[in-house]
């Protein structure tokens, strides 16, 4: 049944590619990000339009039920890209490169090609600062698409000592705003910024060309993210601010899903509560 659908590609709404997202950014059109991890929800963030899916290796906490991202391997990242990219036809697919896979410019480009290779991946995603630069460059240089992740970076969570917001201190940001152009210009592609006040994620995105996904970075970045279980709210306990549960009022994951992207493009998720000033 997923597969079928595959077979049904849908000219009229051709697949979103790199080019798409950059034009969504000059257009000033909100890009609508998501996490899965298997095929069945990817089909339906599909159907429901969905512009770029992302395997994260929050799958190490939703998935797994690790209490942090560290323990996620390559291999696992590529058996969900693999599932996810089954049930995609229409959605752009990144995928995360995991905790210690892109130590050496070598390193990361034999994990970022299993990724494209085995597990469908369109884009990498890494946690990146300027100790990543040469990392990124040798990806660019041999044409691996490139989503470089500043703000909070889950896979340092026991060197920063928590899950914090990042940025509240003017220094931290300025450093933010220089290795998001750093990374640019090293070939970067897509800026993800996760965990840092309104205006960081504004002054990024207007300071870069690349488009600038927010998860936690206000209203004026190019495009949003969640992780899906949040959204469809599966996930118990506190969650962070940015959170919002789209499942209230609807009677299915394909209209929480529906209702995620129409406030994302109609601007109006994320509201004031979401958000980090
Ligand atoms: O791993 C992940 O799901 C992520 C999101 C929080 C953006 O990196």
């Amino acid at each position: 049944m997923v597969y079928k659908q595959l077979q049904q590609r849908d000219m009229a709404s051709p697949p979103v590619n790199i080019s798409a997202l950059r034009d969504m950014k000059r257009d000033r059109q909100p890009i609508a990000c998501i996490t899965a991890y298997d095929a069945s929800f990817a089909q339906v963030v599909d159907i429901a339009g969905i512009d770029v899916v992302l395997v994260g290796d929050s799958l190490g906490m939703v998935i797994q039920g690790h209490d942090t991202t560290v323990p996620v391997t390559v291999g696992d990242v590529v058996y969900h890209t693999r599932s996810v990219a089954r049930g995609l036809v229409h959605a752009f697919l990144i995928a995360d490169m995991p905790f210690m896979s892109y130590t050496t410019p070598a390193q990361a480009l034999d994990n970022a090609v299993r990724l494209m290779q085995e597990g469908g991946a369109m884009m990498v995603k890494l946690e990146s600062g300027q100790g990543q630069l040469a990392v990124v460059e040798y990806l660019a240089k041999h044409d691996i698409p490139v989503c470089a992740h500043l703000g909070l970076k889950p896979q340092s969570v026991h060197k920063i000592g928590g899950f914090k917001v990042q940025g509240r201190d003017s220094a931290v940001a300025a450093k933010m705003l220089e290795d998001a152009k750093r990374l640019e210009s090293a070939g970067a592609d897509i800026v993800l910024l996760e965990c840092v006040p309104n205006e960081v994620g504004r002054s990024i995105s207007r300071a870069v060309a690349a488009p600038v996904i927010g998860i936690g970075a206000g209203p004026d970045v190019d495009g949003q993210i969640l992780v899906l279980y949040d959204i469809l709210g599966i996930t118990l306990g506190p969650t962070p601010r940015f959170v919002k549960n789209f499942m209230t009022g609807v009677d299915s994951p394909l209209e929480a899903v529906k209702r995620y992207i129409g406030e994302v493009r109609e601007h109006k998720y994320p509201a004031k509560e979401h958000c980090f000033s």
